[in-house]
């Protein structure tokens, strides 16, 4: 069975179907799903998939863009909210200069607080890291995140970037942007990590893979990305199954049979 380590059911784009459609995962071959979350907002949601469905389970933190109007009292909400067993992991959190929106200065600080928190809970974090990577990594540093772990979520750094995420004991999550025509840098950076530290994730509804790009995406198309991945590594399906399902397993401390 597969494991789709970052997904966002709680999103709009899935208010009419989400249970239609997480019931039928397991007949499709997605064992497990990490639901990530960008905000205190998404929370509830969030908390009713992980109540309905043994197989999925959800980080809480909030998203770098989301980041604007955040106070104390939301860590106190987090916090509170990492107390459920199957909370998992702090994220997403991490710097968007993207869209450079809030400003940086209050992304980095909030980036920061919640490496602080999840220290605190003793969870690894999920990271948002978008055309942000010398920030994102001086910070990961600073706050010692080698302690607690993690995933750099939809990874978009460099083959040379991977060692540096590694000395972070992070691991490192692909995606349907892998599966992009002219996506030449991440098939290097995929080769540069080793085995024992890859996962796969959809970021769904978001960055759907090849063949259905443009469409909305969901977990479904999640053997697209391991199917890119064992044809970039030249590996069996199988094999890639296996070893990215036991790494997501691994990385978010889930004990399960699967
Ligand atoms: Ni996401």
């Amino acid at each position: 069975m597969l494991f789709d380590t970052h997904a966002h059911y709680d999103d709009e784009r899935f208010s009419k179907d989400a249970d239609e459609l997480l019931s039928s995962m397991n007949a499709n071959n997605v064992g497990l799903i990490m639901n990530s979350c960008s905000s205190t907002d998404d929370i509830p949601r969030i908390f009713e998939f992980i109540k309905r469905y043994p197989f999925v389970y959800a980080s809480v933190g909030v998203h770098p863009s989301e980041t604007e109007k955040l106070t104390e009292k939301d860590m106190d909400i987090l916090a509170e909210a990492a107390a459920h067993p199957k909370v998992k992991a702090i994220g997403e959190i991490g710097l968007d200069y993207y869209y450079n929106d809030p400003p940086r200065d209050i992304q980095k600080k909030w980036f920061a607080r919640q490496i602080d928190l999840a220290r605190e809970l003793k969870l690894p974090i999920i990271i948002h890291d978008r055309d942000a990577h010398a920030d994102t990594l001086s910070i990961l540093r600073e706050h010692h995140a080698e302690d607690i772990g993690g995933v750099f979520h939809c990874y978009s750094g460099s083959a040379e970037m991977v060692r540096e995420v590694l000395d972070l004991n992070m691991y490192v999550a692909f995606g349907g942007t892998l599966t992009f025509k002219k996506s030449v840098r991440p098939a290097e950076a995929v080769k540069a990590v080793p085995l024992d530290r890859i996962l796969i994730e959809t970021d769904s509804p978001y960055l759907t893979p090849e063949p259905h790009r443009g469409k909305r995406n969901s977990s479904l198309y999640i053997h697209y990305v391991a199917e890119k991945l064992a044809d970039i590594l030249d590996m069996s399906c199988d094999d890639i199954e296996k070893i990215t399902t036991e790494n997501g397993l691994r990385c978010f401390n889930i004990q399960e049979d699967i």
